[in-house]
């Protein structure tokens, strides 16, 4: 079935050329892009099944261990996949990536001096129910310095990719927590605009959090539309 979307609202996204985020000069386009019509194989595939996701695949309290439970705070990730008509997404696949409790993450690129844990890879997926529910058990991530500038701190952010019903909806952006004073300081945070940025961060819930097991947040996703999600840039 092929489906029709409207087209993405750029003023809930960040520019692709910030220069406070150092990196998009260099790989940003320079001049304006090519509108180019989607076509058959962007707005019908791709289609992924609940059967090629493992038991524990949502699980990163879980999916890694080698000889004993993974170290830091445990936290639930919960919400809703949501498309541009507000109705929820559902069967679609969600994979998500992050550093560990002390702010590494099991990568050649990471040369961070901070410890890696056996027990923790770091990434997982799942695929949302009916009603585009998912829901995410983790450690929450540490923050990690970058060489964007000095003395450059990353916010704790979990990272997100999303395919929606079709390529044409396709999300990556990443997740962060509230109160975290290094949101303020962050230019992949900033670079999204000022009221669109603010759905990058979960929002805490005593009713999620898992009594005597993990604290819970809630974030809900939206692919397009005014209130959609930013990507990074
Ligand atoms: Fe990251």
């Amino acid at each position: 079935m092929t489906a029709t979307y409207t087209p993405r609202d750029w003023n809930s996204q960040p520019p692709l050329v910030f220069p406070a985020y150092r990196s998009t000069i260099r790989r940003g386009p320079s001049r304006p892009l090519v509108p180019i019509p989607p076509s058959l194989s962007e707005l019908t595939g791709p289609v992924y099944g609940h059967e090629s996701v493992g038991d524990l695949d949502h699980d990163l309290t879980r999916n890694a261990i080698r000889n004993g439970e993974p170290l830091g705070e445990r936290i639930l990730v919960t919400g809703r996949v949501l498309g541009d008509d507000g109705r929820p997404v559902p069967d679609t696949l969600i994979e998500i990536w992050q550093a560990n409790a002390a702010g590494r993450y099991i990568h050649v690129a990471d040369q961070h001096d901070a410890p890696l844990d056996p027990n923790f890879l770091g990434a997982g997926r799942c695929v949302t129910d009916a009603e585009g529910r998912y829901r995410f058990y983790s450690i929450k991530p540490g923050a990690y310095p970058w060489r964007n500038h000095p003395n450059a701190w990353r916010p704790n952010h979990i990272h997100f990719s999303l395919f929606g019903s079709s390529f044409a909806t396709r999300l990556v952006t990443q997740m962060y927590f509230p109160g975290d004073p290094l949101l303020e300081l962050d230019p992949i945070y900033q670079g999204a605009p000022e009221g669109a940025r603010e759905r990058m961060i979960a929002r805490f819930s005593i009713d999620v959090t898992e009594p005597e097991f993990a604290l819970g947040y809630v974030f809900d996703i939206v692919l397009r539309g005014r209130v959609a999600t930013p990507m990074e840039t």
